[in-house]
């Protein structure tokens, strides 16, 4: 992957890639497993996924792992995913720091172990200096709380109009994050699930019916050059229209016209 894609992709501009790592329970159930062994399998594929990501031109990629609804699984289930994301930090971050990916969690702490918030700030510290990769992982996330947090802050500080661009740099996950450019849901499902709703919105979506253990390096690939071959106009025109095209319209003509 590293050869072949590196020279391909290394001069595009940055991208955010986010991902809803969907399906590992059925993907579990369909091989007569338990729903954990889907969730150990799906660490492997996250671990495949991040290592390709740089060469793919990827500079941040931000994946759900946990998101607040979450908590209402049953409680023998919550406890494996926690132990999961433990291990990860225990087992993953000198592998992370030797390939330059700086590592952050997003969404809220104040409800997760301290065993997990200490291993989430020893990792974030660790590999902060990474510069191949931004990777987050969103434990505890809601998008619609981070909007929420955000303008609270908002109100807190400045009672006056708020632009799109204060709001942005007040979430508590995006500073130095750019908005989504692709994100991508495995699975079949065909929802955001509450992940990254300001963030995404010109984010170009991309759902594929492969469970998340399946999901390869090679797809991601395949998933950048699909989402490269598409035309992102940001609400506007492309290639720009001349101006006469748009002065035929008697109402624009009119409003020019005007003193
Ligand atoms: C959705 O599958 C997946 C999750 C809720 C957990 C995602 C966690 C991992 C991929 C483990 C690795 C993550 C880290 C950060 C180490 P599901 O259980 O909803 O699957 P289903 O829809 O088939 O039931």
């Amino acid at each position: 992957m590293q050869s072949t894609c590196d020279s391909k992709y290394t001069s595009a501009k940055p991208l955010h890639v986010a991902i809803i790592m969907d399906g590992n329970g059925r993907w579990a159930l369909n091989k007569g497993l338990p729903r954990e062994a889907g969730h150990h399998a799906g660490v492997a594929t996250l671990r495949k996924v991040v290592e390709a990501a740089p060469h793919l031109g990827i500079t941040t990629l931000t994946v759900y792992a946990f998101s607040v609804d979450n908590w209402t699984r049953p409680a023998g289930e919550v406890s494996v995913l926690m132990s999961i994301f433990k291990r990860y930090l225990e087992t993953e971050v000198s592998r992370l720091v030797r390939s330059g990916v700086a590592l952050t969690v997003i969404g809220r702490r104040d409800r997760l172990s301290n065993g997990l918030v200490t291993l989430i700030g020893e990792a974030e510290a660790a590999s902060a200096a990474g510069r191949q990769l931004s990777l987050r992982i969103a434990i505890d996330y809601s998008g619609r709380e981070s909007i929420l947090a955000a303008v609270a802050a908002a109100l807190a500080c400045q009672p006056g109009p708020l632009t799109r661009d204060q709001l942005s740099q007040l979430l508590a996950e995006k500073p130095g994050a750019p908005d989504v450019d692709l994100l991508i849901r495995t699975s079949g499902e065909q929802r955001l699930s509450d992940f990254l709703l300001w963030e995404s919105a010109y984010a170009e979506l991309l759902f594929t019916s492969q469970l998340w253990p399946d999901f390869t390096a090679a797809d991601l690939e395949a998933a950048l050059s699909d989402y490269r071959s598409r035309d992102r106009r940001f609400g506007g025109l492309t290639p720009p229209q001349p101006v006469s095209l748009m002065t035929t319209n008697p109402c624009i003509s009119a409003w020019g016209s005007k003193p």
